[in-house]
């Protein structure tokens, strides 16, 4: 979504500004804005621009604007077109307060009426304008700052996490934060502010994250931090371990490509961490050994490929625990009657540990006292904040507004954790622990085997190929039908092309109508002798209607392989570990496609990466 990059201190704040909106402009990138405060006499300066982040610098470099003290934004709108005026900063009537911000203001319409029937004029369609106008009304009201500030929170309803930049604080910014995150970066005479600390990774290795709905107000050497009665906090030091230097494209074209590629890798750094903490991972999911030996079912939440690859795990924790598993979209499950399972324990599956849905989820569940597990991929996120306990995925900053390495390390910390419960419950054995991990492994060389195997004809004409078409059909069953889902997110998201996922079961009922020779179907293939011999019929259901199949198959599956028009051959693994293997190979070839087309891979339109808002 939007990211928010504040700075305070002695240096000139619009080069680290900028610098922290760069790193984090994947999150959100339709338009751009920086403000400061002249340090001749703090009148407060701004530049704004629509696009990329780019546009704002040449802005900038025409135009130049610097200070001590200054505040940037890239936006994600959801109030208000793309337009100029709808960038932030946004302000009040006289300019002198300025905003940026993320996140949604739910009762803005009501509060912008009341405001401009008191003769507030708005010069843009977004909630945060209110902020601003709100705020000029209550300064001149409340004699200090703070008390304005609580009186604001109070009225303001939703999720935000905003800055605040005024000409008469000059030495001054605010930080507010309510379920939308936000932290300080602590140096020597000098503060760094960001809604995520890689903003600031590298000038600060101090952090401080702001606590849920609380507010700071600082300056260079000085933090107050008040929760939103106005009560004092304590100002909570971290070390930061996170480094810029290796978020860097590495002499791949895209990070989306940078990031497939790692995928071996990061298999191998979550399986190590898994091995080191195999006898405390109770401990770490925040049960007892008695909760994990005792749970009677498995529930996993998530939105997008975390959604997907839960769907997945579901298939490891029923075949291997021998427990039901259950599965459900967080944007859906939130709003739908909860009936707690008995036994049972929620794992929050998500690679930013901050998607809106699947944090509001598990805070639904916790005020029903089940226990919650954030799967993550961040460590300071607020899910892992919040959730009871959690395990964290080893794939490094995903940089890339696709998923790609964090959801083959979902799938494997998922694999891993089924095969860890089925040993606590007595399923397995010590032995079998060890296999399962060392299958991991395999399947990490496989995963990037496949890839070199199939890279040239790829990328000299099977893209080529596809990119001509205009729609898709995927199919897959059991878990390659959730791997099949993933696929088709993957194309959509990236080469902007329609994609229909069907469980190959129901093509019969329907979807059937639609196979032509102008639109591929691509089946992915599961190592299950039954579901394989099932989901050759399926293929024979669309090759006798016409259909062109590209299929994703196993070795030994030679009657898949004759049946469809063209083949991907996956070397035989593990049962239940077809979907790892399969992952890079799926992920380069729609990668591809969308190179083909000259989309805007790493930042895809309408996209951000981490969606905070609902
Ligand atoms: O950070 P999360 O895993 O919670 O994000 C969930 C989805 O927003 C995310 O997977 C999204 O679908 C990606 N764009 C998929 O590539």
């Amino acid at each position: 979504m939007c990211s928010v990059v504040g700075y305070v201190g002695k240096r000139s704040c619009r080069s680290f500004i900028l610098e922290g909106l760069r790193r984090l402009e994947y999150r959100g990138y339709d338009s751009a804005g920086f403000a400061c405060l002249c340090p001749r006499d703090s009148r407060l300066l701004y530049a704004k621009a629509v696009g990329r982040l780019e546009n704002l610098e040449k802005k900038l470099k025409k135009e130049p604007i610097d200070g001590y003290v200054g505040i940037g934004h890239t936006r994600w709108s959801t109030h208000g077109a793309v337009t100029e005026h709808n960038a932030h900063p946004h302000f009040d009537c006289n300019k002198t307060i300025s905003i940026v911000h993320n996140g949604i203001i739910e009762n803005c319409y009501a509060l912008k009426r009341q405001l401009e029937e008191a003769g507030h004029v708005f010069f843009s369609a977004t909630d945060t304008e209110v902020i601003a106008h709100q705020l000029e009304v209550l300064l001149l009201s409340h004699v200090t700052l703070k008390k304005a500030i609580i009186d604001l929170v109070n009225k303001l309803e939703g999720a935000y996490a905003f800055l605040v930049l005024m000409e008469n604080y000059p030495d001054c910014i605010v930080l507010v934060r309510k379920r939308s995150p936000l932290c300080i970066g602590i140096g020597d005479d000098e503060l760094f502010i960001a809604s995520d600390p890689l903003a600031f990774a590298g000038n600060s290795s101090k952090v401080c994250f702001l606590p849920d709905e609380s507010f700071a107000i600082v300056k260079a050497d000085q933090i107050e931090l008040y929760d939103f009665k106005g009560h004092a906090l304590p100002i909570k030091v971290q070390e930061l371990t996170i480094d810029w230097v290796n978020q860097e494209r590495k002499g791949h074209e895209h990070f989306m490509l940078k990031e497939i590629y790692e995928q071996k890798e990061v298999i191998h750094a979550t399986v190590d961490f898994l091995r080191q903490i195999s006898n405390e991972v109770w401990q770490y999911m925040g049960i007892t050994q008695e909760t994990a030996q005792s749970l009677k079912s498995f529930n996993m939440i998530g939105c997008g490929t975390s959604y997907h690859a839960a769907s997945i795990g579901k298939f490891f924790f029923e075949k291997i625990t021998k427990i039901p598993a259950y599965v459900h979209l967080a944007s859906e499950f939130r709003y739908m009657p909860f009936f707690p399972s008995e036994n049972s324990v929620y794992l929050a599956v998500s690679q930013s540990g901050e998607t809106a849905d699947t944090l509001e989820a598990m805070r639904m569940l916790q005020t029903h006292h089940v226990p919650t597990v954030a799967l993550t991929n961040v460590a300071s996120s607020t899910m892992v904040r919040e959730a009871d306990g959690f395990l964290l995925t080893q794939a490094g900053y995903e940089i890339a507004v696709v998923s790609t390495k964090a959801f083959s390390a979902q799938l494997t910390v998922l694999y891993w954790l089924a095969h860890r419960l089925a040993l606590e419950k007595g399923l397995i054995n010590q032995q079998q622990m060890h296999m399962a991990q060392e299958d991991l492994l395999v399947v990490a060389q496989l995963l990037e085997s496949c890839m070199e195997n199939y890279r040239m004809d790829i990328t000299h004409s099977v893209a080529k190929e596809y990119a001509q078409s205009q729609n898709f059909i995927f199919l897959g069953r059991h878990e390659s039908y959730p791997f099949a889902q993933e696929a088709a997110l993957k194309l959509k998201e990236t080469a902007y092309r329609y994609a229909l996922c069907y469980s190959a079961g129901e093509l019969k009922h329907g979807p059937l109508a639609l196979i032509d020779v102008k639109t591929p179907v691509f089946v992915f293939s599961s190592q299950d002798p039954l579901i394989y011999q099932k989901l050759l019929g399926n293929v024979q259901e669309v090759k006798v209607r016409g259909g062109h199949v590209v299929a994703f198959t196993f070795e030994h599956q030679k009657e898949l392989q004759l049946l469809a028009d063209r083949v991907f051959i996956i070397p035989d693994v593990k049962p239940l570990l077809g979907t790892i293997a399969m992952t890079g190979l799926m992920q380069l070839l729609v990668y591809e496609i969308a190179k083909e087309l000259g989309r805007p891979i790493d930042k895809p339109r309408n996209l951000a990466k981490s969606v905070t808002v609902e």
